[in-house]
């Protein structure tokens, strides 16, 4: 028996475990490892019973709070009376309830649900969309795909090649052809320290002109964004940016995708950041808050012209060969459902109206500590840029985190940049706790 194998050995220490731990430090983390063992409300707890405040909503997903009771006895109830049925030429109630259930709160004139099941999926399948869209109507010409600088779109092929995170694509070769991307939109130089919208920089949205001007607009298919591009830092779109990219997109007929795997949910105090910033995409992709992260599911929402364009064939015909075995699982969409309820009964899709100013002026409050050179935010999102130690970037943002779980809290950094998206349920006291621990471990921090 292998070292690995003996039952004392995989209870004793995870240093041999055979989880090969996704986007982590493996051999650091199982050296040292930061355990959750159960959640409620704003908390996660530890094995050893430790409390640590959420600072990120688990992954920016829990944005209801942990184990919420409704959604725990919807998971409980679906799943002891459908386990699975498959999703391909057959359906379930429950898929048509919650897609129907979803309509009345998405942007205008958003009619139509795509489930899937990740925000990675949900990417993939909403540029497979776009593509197929163009093709069915004649213009299957239309094969480019532009995404942004610092954009993140999760792991799949597609999400990976129009992202914008060089660390994330580097090592996985040439990704999909036909990609491009715009100019990211942070210029710390004119818009460090804004308070919610930057001023400057509504004028990079013409660099989609540019690339439409190189390659001839009519060979784009889709552009994608993120309204607030969250995961590579909080970049928070400049005043008027994301209009002018929409005019362009009208202007040569190419579809609009927001990325609203983070943004929506309430997390900018409406249902999507679309109604947020009055801009309307042609689809949106979301996952995570969609079932307050109990039970994987994504989803790809599209405007009803779309969805009619795929309608147009025989209809013995298959308008979209495209789904996942657990597209629209019965257990997600009972999540789903009773996550809907919990934020519909508690207004949490439009909380973060209420509490937006009081967290901008507690993220902004950070600005004397050591080593700050950015903070940005909008809704319930905030991000503390530190400058990098000479030679070790990365160094201090993960040294933050360490010590902010050591006391207490939970908090996401990429890089230098120190995260924070709580649960929307969040309270005064707990937006002070978490700032006050950052203060306290940014003064200390060599
Ligand atoms: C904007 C955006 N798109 C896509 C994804 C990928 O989602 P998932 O990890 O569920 O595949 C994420 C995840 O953080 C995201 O923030």
């Amino acid at each position: 028996m292998n070292e690995r194998a003996r039952p004392e050995a995989v209870s004793t220490s995870l240093e041999n475990s055979a989880f090969f731990m996704p986007f982590s430090m493996n051999r650091a983390f199982k050296k040292a490892p930061r355990l959750l063992a159960r959640a409620e409300g704003m908390y996660y707890y530890t094995p050893e019973g430790r409390k640590i405040l959420d600072g990120t909503a688990g992954l920016w997903c829990v944005n209801a709070g942990h184990c919420r009771k409704k959604i725990v006895e919807a998971v409980q109830k679906g799943v002891a009376t459908l386990d699975f049925a498959p999703p391909f030429q057959m359906g379930h109630p429950l898929a048509f309830e919650f897609a129907d259930r979803l309509v009345p709160l998405l942007p205008k004139g958003m009619t139509r649900v795509f489930f899937t099941n990740s925000g990675s999926e949900s990417v993939d399948t909403a540029l497979k969309l776009a593509l197929a869209y163009h093709r069915v109507r004649g213009e299957g010409h239309r094969m480019r795909l532009i995404g942004r600088e610092k954009g993140y779109h999760g792991v799949n092929f597609g999400g990976t090649a129009v992202g914008g995170i060089v660390g994330n694509r580097k090592i996985f070769g040439a990704l999909v052809a036909g990609v491009d991307h715009m100019r990211h939109t942070h210029d710390p130089t004119k818009n460090a320290f804004s308070r919610g919208q930057p001023q400057h920089g509504a004028e990079l949205a013409e660099d989609l002109e540019r690339i439409c001007q190189l390659h001839d607009p009519s060979t784009i298919a889709a552009v994608i964004v993120e309204p607030v591009a969250c995961s590579a830092g909080v970049y928070v779109p400049p005043q008027g940016y994301l209009q002018k990219l929409r005019e362009i997109c009208d202007r040569h007929g190419i579809l609009l995708i927001f990325d609203e795997v983070i943004n929506a949910w309430g997390r900018l105090g409406k249902p999507f950041a679309a109604d947020y910033f009055g801009v309307m995409p042609d689809l949106i992709t979301t996952a995570k808050g969609i079932t307050n992260g109990t039970v994987p599911m994504g989803a790809v929402l599209m405007k009803e012209n779309l969805y009619q364009t795929f309608m147009t064939g025989p209809e013995n015909t298959i308008e979209m060969p495209h789904g996942y075995t657990y597209s629209a699982h019965p257990v997600a969409c009972a999540a789903g459902l009773g996550t809907l309820e919990v934020y519909q009964e508690e207004g949490l899709l439009t909380r973060v109206g209420e509490l937006a100013k009081y967290w901008e002026d507690a993220a902004h409050s950070m600005r004397d500590c050591p080593n700050v050179v950015d903070i940005r935010n909008l809704g319930l999102i905030a991000a503390i840029e530190l400058a990098p130690r000479a030679g070790a970037p990365g160094a201090r943002g993960l040294e933050a985190h360490l010590k902010a779980f050591e006391k207490g809290v939970y908090m996401r950094v990429t890089g230098d940049v120190i995260a924070f998206a709580p649960p929307l349920i969040i309270k005064k006291e707990e937006i002070d706790q978490l700032f006050g621990t950052a203060r306290e471990i940014l003064k200390t921090l060599p």
